[in-house]
């Protein structure tokens, strides 16, 4: 486990001017332009407590206030099923999502937060003690590391150390996209999850917006553009991923909204497993997955993403990586998966409420197998 020693300097030495520039502009607006959520320009940076699952909205009432009012997410990346475990998470700010985690993993559980900007790190580390205490912990259960998150390994994070890794609208401010997604896979355990939130965009930005101050700061000028998003997590390791929710940014101030012009910005939740079975495309080996109904919170169904909902005990057809999801990873005693992969029926039949919006036969099976898909992802 790392020690919560800071380590703020190294990603800086050595990078081009442009990239310190950048760094040094988001510390600025992160440590110092923005005190509260009521400072932030647009609404991206600001997910309202309504699209929280109720399991994580049960733990607000006992976050303290300051940590609250200087949350900046886009979303709400915490998954169920953390009873245990280490969480990690990039760009945890002040801490609202690494100490919802904690509550989450239990006293026996670990949740880690890394951020680079010191003013955020220090908020976050003054309620260690009193939020270990509102939870009714003996010792806290949270660490908090001053560093990047493009080089998890310069605040020691070792390789296949860490069970699920959230993260909260900050990977559109990294400088380095491929390498944050890079570390994200060496340091998951195999069968681990990475589960986001972030914003993207519809289109490549121009560099001159990509370069904008304001529009980086408030999270739109590095919004990840979704099918580069695809490909860069296939790069790394991650054959497919699933996006759980999705909604319109609405780009509110009048000036920025005549920079962006007709852009289009969404926040998204998106999930991928580290796990070398997955293939690039939706397979068909005839799999047919049941849930058992056990996740707490679940009795009656629950949404591996936005179109695969399996009704507790009721038989769906799945393609390879969904089988592969819900029998090699810590969901595998939640559902009941039958069928191998010895005998291949050719690409699955996608369908359902994907973004294709087609029909098919198999409610709640896969859509979009289609790259050219709005949704992203092989089998989004
Ligand atoms: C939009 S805020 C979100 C903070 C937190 N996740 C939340 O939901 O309140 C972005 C955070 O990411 C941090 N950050 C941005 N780029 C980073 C990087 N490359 N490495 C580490 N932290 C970074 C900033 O310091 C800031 O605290």
């Amino acid at each position: 486990m790392p020690s919560s020693s800071s380590s703020s300097d190294n990603i800086c030495c050595g990078q081009d001017p442009a990239t310190t520039t950048h760094l040094e502009q988001i510390r600025e607006y992160y440590g110092h332009t923005l005190q509260s959520s009521s400072d932030l320009q647009t609404n991206a940076c600001c997910c309202g407590v309504d699209s929280l699952p109720p399991y994580v909205r049960a733990v607000l009432p006992l976050i303290a206030d300051e940590i609250l009012e200087r949350f900046y997410g886009c979303g709400s990346p915490l998954p169920p099923l953390l009873e245990g475990l280490t969480v990690l998470d990039l760009g945890c700010g002040t801490g609202r999502d690494c100490y919802l985690a904690a509550k989450l993993v239990g006293e026996h559980g670990l949740s880690i937060g890394v951020d680079m900007t010191s003013e955020q790190i220090a908020v976050a580390r003054s309620y260690e003690a009193e939020q270990a205490t509102r939870f009714g912990y003996s010792r806290p259960n949270t660490r908090f590391l001053q560093g990047y998150i493009e080089d998890l390994a310069s605040l020691g994070i070792e390789d296949n150390s860490v069970d699920v890794i959230i993260s909260n609208c900050v990977i559109n401010l990294s400088p380095d996209k491929e390498r944050a997604f890079a570390e994200v896979y060496r340091v998951l355990k195999p069968g681990g999850e990475l589960y986001f939130s972030d914003i993207f965009a519809d289109r490549r930005l121009p560099t001159c917006l990509q370069a904008d101050p304001l529009l980086r700061g408030e999270c739109l000028g590095g919004a990840l553009y979704t099918e580069d998003f695809r490909r860069l997590l296939a790069r790394v390791g991650f054959a497919d991923f699933r996006s759980t929710a999705n909604s319109v940014v609405s780009v509110d101030n009048p000036e920025l909204a005549e920079k962006v012009g007709g852009i289009g910005f969404n926040s998204r939740t998106v999930r991928a497993f580290k796990l070398a079975s997955l293939e690039d495309r939706c397979e068909d080996y005839g799999q047919v997955a049941w849930y058992l109904g056990s996740i707490p919170g679940f009795p009656h169904s629950f949404d591996l993403d936005d179109h695969h909902c399996f009704a507790s005990n009721k038989p769906l057809l799945v393609c390879g990586n969904t089988a592969a999801m819900l029998s090699e990873t810590r969901f595998a005693p939640h559902f009941r998966v039958e069928g191998s992969r010895a005998v291949h029926f050719g690409l699955f039949a996608c369908g359902g409420s994907g973004s294709t919006g087609k029909a098919s036969g198999n409610a709640g099976t896969c859509a979009g197998t289609n790259s050219d898909d709005a949704d992203g992802g092989s089998c989004c």
